[in-house]
């Protein structure tokens, strides 16, 4: 049996996923904030995307390759960073990165990952991009710069919609907490899912191994408040004059991740970085943000910057309504995880052939030959 057979959409992987992972593992990768209204809204707002289907046009051998910033892909799509990915699906990091390597498409490492940069290096293909959640104090910045440099990442995305914590209540409900402390009741849970179990056992529990690395830092004068969580050394609110520093500081592309209008991306623009990531985290953060399909005409206009669009994404059906708005490169986060807890790294590969094969079938409804003009084929769409 094929993994295709087995698994034809990411909807079956993320049904295997939820029955081998603990479920407050599983609150964790798949919940958003508040009533989760925003998360519905990405999906909702997608499906509302329609195309003109075209007959008659002979035939057409769909091409879903793509240029993004100067690099070639054969699809438009690649690996979101993901926070405690390693907690998810035990060596999470080193197997995403390893596909990704391999299917020729970017990996983007969260800077609350649990392995360090350093254990990334033989790994890493060509396209490594590292996400940085903006340090509070400049010499730790620096120097995680030149560890991320130096570890063989050459794109930076400086996320910017995390101002502050979101209350993400259903987390809460599920007993996660920072680090994980295993409960009787987790405990109970995490029984249940052998292979998950057995995994992180081997490799011990995971923990956000490089920010840590900063808690008795030499490289800043900066303390951790006692009560505060290793996590507070990363979480600040950044401004307009920390994106020109980050400029100064970082010589390869700068990606501004977390972007959710047209004004802001036409002020990114200015301020010398090289691509806009439309993203709501997911629905994760803020219960009353648009669905990021909404907002990327927006940002189209506003910006002659590439554009990555991502939340909620789950077919290449949903790739190409990103791409016919106006997005140039689309990023998936939990999709790659799903398919990653469900077969291992032939599962996060599949997740790529299941895009791949569902943009091609759509293309051919569409008489699309290639990527560049499908926004002609919009039927209906929705705006903000
Ligand atoms: C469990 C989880 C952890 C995440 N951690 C991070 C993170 O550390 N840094 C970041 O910039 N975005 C983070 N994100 C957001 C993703 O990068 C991405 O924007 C989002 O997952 C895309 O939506 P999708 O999961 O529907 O594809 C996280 C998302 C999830 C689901």
């Amino acid at each position: 049996m094929t993994l295709d057979s087995k698994a034809p959409a990411i909807s079956d992987l993320r049904d295997r996923a939820r029955r081998r992972i603990p479920h407050f593992v599983w609150e964790y990768l798949d919940s958003g904030t508040g009533n989760e209204n925003t998360l519905r809204r990405n999906r909702n707002k997608l499906d509302e995307v329609l195309f003109r289907p075209s007959i008659l046009h002979g035939e057409i051998e769909p091409d879903t390759s793509t240029t993004f910033l100067g690099a070639d892909f054969p699809v438009p799509v690649g690996v979101a960073p993901v926070g405690m990915s390693g907690l998810i699906w035990p060596d999470a990091e080193r197997s995403l990165a390893d596909m990704a390597r391999k299917s020729g498409v970017p990996y983007c490492m969260s800077s609350v990952a649990t392995r360090l940069p350093e254990e990334m290096s033989p790994h890493l293909g060509p396209h490594a991009w590292f996400q940085l959640y903006p340090p509070r104090d400049k010499g730790i910045r620096l120097d995680m710069l030149k560890r991320v440099r130096d570890a063989g990442f050459g794109t930076l995305v400086l996320t910017v919609d995390v101002p502050a914590p979101s209350r993400r209540e259903r987390q809460t409900r599920g007993g996660l907490t920072q680090p994980p402390k295993l409960s009787p009741r987790l405990m109970a849970q995490v029984a249940q899912c052998p292979a998950w179990a057995l995994g992180t056992a081997k490799l011990g529990m995971p923990r956000m191994r490089f920010v840590e690395s900063y808690a008795e830092t030499k490289v800043s004068n900066m303390s951790l408040p006692s009560n505060a969580h290793v996590g507070y050394l990363l979480r600040t609110s950044p401004s307009w004059e920390y994106l020109d520093a980050l400029r100064q500081e970082w010589d390869g592309p700068i990606i501004v991740k977390g972007v959710q209008n047209g004004q802001d991306a036409t002020r990114i623009q200015k301020a010398g970085a090289d691509a806009i990531w439309i993203s709501n985290h997911a629905g994760r953060q803020f219960d009353a943000a648009p669905a990021t399909v909404e907002v990327v005409a927006d940002v189209r206009a506003a910006t002659s910057l590439p554009i990555i669009a991502d939340s909620g994404v789950e077919s290449g059906l949903d790739v190409l309504r990103m791409l016919a708005l106006g997005a140039n490169f689309v990023m998936l986060g939990r999709a790659f995880h799903y398919g990653l807890a469900s077969f291992g790294g032939d599962g996060a590969a599949h997740v790529i052939d299941i895009i791949k094969n569902d943009m091609v079938s759509c293309m051919h409804q569409m008489g699309q030959s290639n990527l560049s003009e499908i926004s002609q084929q919009i039927f209906r769409s929705p705006v903000v």
